[in-house]
């Protein structure tokens, strides 16, 4: 049994990363298509040894397609997902247009795949925000031992966050440091190279960001609404690998050592904690991999059943293309996809 497959955004930081991630898990596809906007028509892409000819979003008629990945922005996705999803053609969409509609699943595979089956409702399934995947990956069993009550976090997120234009500016603002030139804001709202910026998406009435909020909605809605979550979001000169420092308090006892041989065995994360010089994970390091690394577990002795940990991953991997890819994996697992077109 095998799928076609379109990327939607094959050309952007996650749309690549789909193809390989697709072709590294050995997706079962019959068909992968590229698709992009008008002005990637014609360029190529490269899914495994093959080149895709990048296809124009608006010029393709999905109705022999199983499954579209749609990486292509928030916009884009409203305007379209509800069109392919009427084709009969699941959509697995990266954006926040539909997370948080109540007939859309909002999944990450290690933490609520049950829900998954809700996804006929409206043929749409929609991937968590970056920082969120990372962070309910590492609660998700912490949660499941000891109840969790309240989450401070406070995030490190790198710039591929914000697309390839994000990437470009850190490398043109740092190169143009380097010369002596002028250096160019355009991307983000202030310089990126050599500095931190305490802002990612639009400010709310409250003085939280849109980033902020979805860590909290997202948070509940795949976990447990009664979890109480205050974030600060920031974005920071790396190129890929977002990290958090997270401070969590639990309505029953845990130690350090428990939450270490918890999460150890626990799906999607990998503990690195030797606690001495350089015995933990940084974003460098977790760029390409597909765990949720966690550093840094101690007892917060400040509060009642408090721990503070350090929790980094690739957020193009596990905060966007391969968690797509995960459900799309878990869709046929379960037998709730069937291709449209019998192999021959
Ligand atoms: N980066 C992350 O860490 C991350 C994590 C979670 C979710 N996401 C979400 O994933 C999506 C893509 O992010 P990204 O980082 O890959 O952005 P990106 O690098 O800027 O790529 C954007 C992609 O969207 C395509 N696109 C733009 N307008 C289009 C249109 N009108 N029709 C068809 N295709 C269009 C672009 O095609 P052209 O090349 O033709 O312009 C490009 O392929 C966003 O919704 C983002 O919020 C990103």
């Amino acid at each position: 049994m095998s799928f076609k497959v379109a990327i939607v955004g094959a050309t952007g930081n996650v749309g690549r990363e789909m193809l390989n991630i697709l072709e590294e898990r050995g997706f079962p596809v019959s068909e992968v298509v590229a698709l992009a906007s008008r002005r990637s028509q014609g360029t190529e892409v490269s899914f495994g040894d093959r080149t895709l000819k990048v296809r124009t979003l608006d010029q393709y008629d999905f109705s022999d397609t199983d499954i579209c990945i749609m990486s292509a922005g928030g916009n884009v996705s409203k305007e379209w997902s509800p069109k392919i999803g009427k084709q009969g053609c699941v959509v697995i969409d990266n954006s926040s247009a539909f997370r948080y509609d109540q007939d859309v699943p909002l999944i990450v595979p290690e933490v609520n795949p049950d829900a998954i089956s809700l996804f006929t409702r409206k043929n749409i399934i929609a991937n968590p925000n970056c920082s969120t995947a990372q962070l309910v990956v590492a609660l998700k069993p912490l949660h499941d031992f000891a109840t969790i009550k309240r989450v401070v976090v406070a995030t490190y997120q790198s710039v591929s966050g914000a697309g390839k234009e994000g990437m470009d500016e850190l490398f043109t603002q740092t190169r143009a440091v380097f010369v002596a030139d002028s250096v160019d804001v355009k991307k983000f709202t202030k310089r990126i190279a050599f500095n931190v910026i305490p802002h990612i998406d639009v400010f709310l009435d409250d003085g939280f960001t849109k980033e902020e909020w979805k860590m909290v909605a997202e948070t509940k809605k795949m976990l447990d609404p009664k979890i109480k979550l205050t974030a600060t979001c920031v974005r920071v000169p790396v190129f890929i690998g977002h990290s958090e420092a997270v401070n969590i308090e639990f309505e029953k006892p845990i130690t350090a050592d428990e939450a270490r041989e918890i999460l150890r065995e626990a799906p999607g994360c990998q503990v690195i904690d030797k606690r001495e010089d350089g015995g933990y994970i940084t974003p460098l390091e977790s760029a390409g991999e597909d765990a949720t690394f966690i550093s840094r577990i101690r007892e917060d002795s400040t509060i009642d059943n408090g721990l503070s940990m350090w929790i980094v991953s690739d957020n193009l991997r596990k905060g966007a293309a391969l968690n797509a890819v995960q459900i799309a994996e878990l869709l046929v697992e379960r037998g709730l996809i069937q291709p449209k077109k019998k192999a021959a």
